[in-house]
């Protein structure tokens, strides 16, 4: 589906993090509907590298582009070096999605390097090129907040805190140019396998049920309740950011928060599967969001954006895809 009304057509287009989730699902969706859009993905890929967690550094995957007929550019956000190779183009547009995704990552130093440093090199070269920035935010700079609406937030890991520097810095630009932070809740859809351990509890939980496993669960699953939006969803706030009546950090998500448990219980359905779940003890205790839900009425407002997806129907359309990656991917 097209959404917005902005012809992107003979613009060049460019998506840091493009070999990751979100970031290829965007250069995918402008191939699709405007194919004189001059695409331009930018990302670290992935090495062998870990963090002290055991996760890998960077998630890019070449697999997440087959198909894609843009220009690909590999290098690291957080090197002078590798930005200036993005000098020579006339750049309209510039979806900003490379970070460090990881949850459980500890190493502030890193993270506030890539995601908040970076960031402001980026937005330097928007200024230069004069184009408008959309770039992420996410759901976890509320932390400990009971309240999901700009202004309430209280990071309590370092990717929370990252994220609302971002927001933060993003605000010295306001005037100089069109800048907009979406802040996503729980991400989940197509392109996300390579995530691994990161990706999305309803990839996780759909696979486990597919290899015959039992669905694992932290105890209290029916109780722990998040707003998961899907990708489609995502795609459209991005697209319609670009028309944005103002600059500002806003909420995506579908508004209504959902259990863990129902996930599992709308995958059962789907599979026609009747097997026991299994609830394990939650090792991220003091760091855990166990309520989130996404207060839309600016992005409604000022973005003219509306969550066309609910959970029953997000992962009724993931299922198919969820079982080719069974297929293709783990049998
Ligand atoms: N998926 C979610 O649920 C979710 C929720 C909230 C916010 N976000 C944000 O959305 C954005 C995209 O997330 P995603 O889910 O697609 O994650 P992802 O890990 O799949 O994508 C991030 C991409 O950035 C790249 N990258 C990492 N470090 C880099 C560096 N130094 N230089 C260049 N590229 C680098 C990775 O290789 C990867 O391809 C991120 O900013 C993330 O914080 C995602």
């Amino acid at each position: 589906m097209k959404y917005g009304n902005i012809d992107f057509n003979n613009k060049t287009i460019l998506i840091t993090g493009g070999a990751g989730f979100i970031g290829s699902n965007l250069a995918f969706y402008f191939q699709k509907n405007f194919p004189d859009a001059k695409v331009i993905v930018f990302d670290k890929f992935r090495n062998e590298e870990t963090f002290s967690n055991g996760n890998l550094k960077s998630l890019g995957h070449f697999k997440n582009l087959l198909g894609f007929k843009g220009i690909v550019i590999s290098g690291d956000i957080t090197k002078k070096e590798d930005i200036e190779k993005l000098e020579e183009y006339n750049i309209d547009y510039i979806f900003h999605k490379a970070a460090i995704s990881d949850t459980t990552v500890s190493d502030q130093k890193i993270m506030i390097d890539t995601n908040v440093n970076a960031f402001k090199d980026l937005c330097d070269l928007a200024v230069r090129k004069n184009a408008s920035m959309i770039y992420a935010s996410f759901a976890a700079t509320y932390g400990n907040s009971n309240i999901f609406k700009i202004g309430y937030e209280r990071p309590n890991n370092v990717y929370g805190f990252s994220k609302l520097m971002m927001d933060n810095l993003a605000k010295e630009y306001y005037d100089k140019i069109r800048i907009v932070g979406l802040r996503y809740f729980n991400v989940y859809g197509k392109r996300e396998y390579f995530k691994g351990k990161t990706a999305s509890m309803v990839l996780q939980f759909g696979l486990q049920l597919l290899k015959g496993e039992r669905a694992r669960l932290f105890e209290g699953s029916d109780k722990i309740k998040r707003d998961f939006v899907y990708i489609e969803d995502i795609i459209q706030a991005n697209i319609k950011a670009c028309n944005s009546q103002k600059n500002g950090v806003y909420n995506v998500g579908t508004g209504i928060a959902r259990s863990f448990q129902e996930i599992v219980d709308l995958l059962k359905k789907e599979f026609s599967i009747k097997r026991e779940d299994v609830y394990i003890p939650n090792p991220y205790k003091k760091q855990y969001q166990y309520f989130t839900e996404a207060d839309i009425e600016d992005t409604k407002k000022y973005l003219d954006y509306n969550p066309r997806f609910n959970l029953e129907n997000g992962i009724k359309t993931y299922v198919p895809e969820i079982i080719r990656i069974y297929e293709e991917e783990i049998k």
